[in-house]
């Protein structure tokens, strides 16, 4: 005589061919088997769902993985470490640079030699710290003694910093100088039309201002910036209730 233990299973297997039928005479003709998962991240340059397959947002963190121990360009031939970015990856705000110093290079943070000095206190001046926001560069790697990156060098690293914008999907931009405002607008127009209008890129507005290393050999020139980081104050202001209200001073 069977068991119970065999009898609950007969059960089980009739129970279960009679929702299977039930299911076929509503149509369902297949099943996916495996269980939800959490969707893998979107190829670069697609959305959340691209043919419908559902997608993710990459991190910052998937992002600098993939970029690992970089080979792609020779500047990974003289540099000491690879710059990727710091501050906070849902940022409302993001300055973008052109590349890594002396300084930077060696402690693989952007913007900590003297024009990162100059920088913070940009930020300071708008009421923000570099903690509240995100800093990175076009290109990760130094150029040796600072030479300008060459055109195949932006290419082959642009393509990151696109990632990194992203996935912070920040409220706005600013790009410092004219290798971050003329790469991510596409434009060749000099910095000094290009600063002080707003700009946008994926649909982020964007405004370019001087360099802080141009600012460094150009003091004069801290009043546009000045006035080009009010704009960025007011709109931020505008957009919403997490600025912080300090006194905010002209930048010196
Ligand atoms: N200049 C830049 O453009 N980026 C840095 O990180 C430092 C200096
Ligand atoms: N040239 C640059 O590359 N950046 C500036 O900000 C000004 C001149």
């Amino acid at each position: 005589m069977p068991d119970q233990s065999t009898n609950d299973i007969h059960e089980a297997v009739g129970a279960a061919r009679a929702l299977l039928t039930q299911l076929h005479d509503y149509g369902v003709t297949e099943f996916i088997a495996s269980a939800p998962r959490e969707p893998a991240p979107c190829p670069p340059g697609e959305t959340i769902s691209h043919n419908g397959v559902p997608c993710r947002q990459e991190t910052l963190e998937e992002i600098a993985v993939e970029l690992g121990d970089c080979q792609r360009c020779p500047l990974c031939e003289k540099r000491t470490r690879l710059v990727f970015g710091v501050g906070d990856s849902n940022a409302r705000l993001v300055f973008v640079g052109e590349g890594p110093g002396r300084e930077e290079d060696q402690r693989g943070e952007p913007f900590v030699g003297e024009a990162g000095q100059l920088l913070d206190r940009i930020i300071d001046a708008i009421g923000l710290s570099r903690a509240e926001v995100y800093i990175c560069n076009v290109v990760k790697c130094r150029p040796p003694g600072n030479r300008d990156p060459h055109p195949e060098e932006i290419a082959t690293c642009e393509v990151f910093l696109r990632r990194q914008l992203a996935a912070i999907q920040p409220e706005m931009i600013v790009a410092l100088g004219k290798f971050a405002a003329q790469s991510l607008l596409r434009k060749t127009i000099p910095i000094s039309q290009l600063r002080g209008h707003w700009e946008e890129y994926a649909g982020i507005p964007l405004m370019p201002t001087f360099h802080p290393a141009y600012l460094l050999r150009n003091p004069s020139s801290k009043r546009e910036v000045w006035e080009d980081m009010k704009q960025v104050m007011r709109r931020l202001r505008e957009n919403g209730e997490r600025f912080s209200h300090k006194d905010h001073k002209p930048l010196t």
